[in-house]
């Protein structure tokens, strides 16, 4: 009877396995007859170009501007557009008519949604914005911070399927942000992102002005940082505040603001406005 079941067992879990080796054979010969046209191969479309080529796609890019894409976009099924975000409508505009029915033109931008993609789905395109919730400062680095993680989606049914399916090649989660609601979604990622920038900034002025050197800074500073996001993570910005706004000890920032005035006059106004801000959140 236990061979019997053992035997069972073995043959419903070949069959899984065979048929889990069916999909990806499959999936991966779709993706070898995709041909993908990358244009922009700066930190993320160079990123992007790494890793649809290892997972299987025929993938083309157009590295520099003077380089002419227009004879390229006519024989793809999707055209990523990874230029800065101001370049973007500009440059499907100037190619849109070479753009053929049923190709899917992309996006990353999080500020803007498919209605950059101007009279694309009017001519039987489809459209996808495709924002990875991340930061890419380099090549080597977006290379590998690539996948993972969130990106926001939005487009039409065609560009979404696409879109959902890159997303868990990418081994990320995807998450739709229409259109309309970009701009102030990409808001909230510069305050997660880009607005820690200037904290950190002052840390290592500050650091440097009582003799630490930058990284020495940053290294002492960081654990207090970590922790914080910590907290933040598990319950939130304001149960977690901690500091001397929180508990009212106005002679200490009186004491703050009168060293920053004397030795690091040009923090004085982003310490200011923080703290007003940290009143109102209490
Ligand atoms: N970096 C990030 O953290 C991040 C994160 C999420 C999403 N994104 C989005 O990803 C997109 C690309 O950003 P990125 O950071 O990769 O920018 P990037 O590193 O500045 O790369 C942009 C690339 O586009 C090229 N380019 C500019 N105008 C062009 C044109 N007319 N024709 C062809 N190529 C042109 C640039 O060439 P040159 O080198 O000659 O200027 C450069 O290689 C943007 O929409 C951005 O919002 C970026």
């Amino acid at each position: 009877m236990a061979v019997l079941l053992i035997l069972l067992l073995e043959l419903a879990l070949s069959n899984v396995y065979y048929r889990k080796m069916k999909e990806e054979q499959k999936s991966r010969s779709d993706r070898a007859q995709t041909r993908v046209l990358i244009i922009g191969y700066g930190k993320v479309g160079s990123a992007l170009a790494g890793r649809l080529s290892r997972l299987g796609y025929k993938v083309l890019t157009v590295r520099r501007r003077s380089e002419d894409s227009r004879n390229l976009v006519s024989g793809v099924d999707v055209i990523v557009f990874s230029v800065p975000d101001r370049e973007i409508q500009k440059q499907f505009m100037r190619l849109r008519r070479y753009i053929k029915p049923g190709t899917v033109v992309v996006h990353l931008s999080g500020a803007y949604g498919v209605e950059l993609f101007k009279g694309a789905v009017e001519r039987g395109v489809d459209t996808l914005a495709l924002h990875p919730v991340k930061s890419f400062f380099s090549r080597p680095q977006a290379k590998k911070d690539l996948p993972g993680g969130y990106f926001a989606l939005d487009g039409t049914k065609k560009g979404l399927r696409f879109g959902r399916r890159l997303v868990a090649q990418l081994k990320g989660k995807a998450v739709l942000v229409r259109s309309e609601d970009r701009p102030l979604y990409h808001a909230m990622c510069v305050f997660g992102s880009n607005f820690v920038h200037p904290l950190f900034y002052a840390v290592e002025k500050i650091g440097k002005d009582i003799g630490f050197a930058p990284q020495r800074a940053r290294e002492i500073v960081m654990p207090l940082t970590v922790g914080v996001l910590r907290n933040i993570k598990k319950q939130g910005a304001v149960t977690t505040l901690t500091g001397p706004v929180k508990r009212g000890d106005w002679i200490t920032v009186k004491r703050h603001l009168k060293a920053l005035r004397e030795r690091q006059p040009e923090l004085v106004i982003l310490y200011k406005q923080l703290t007003r801000f940290l009143e109102r959140m209490k």
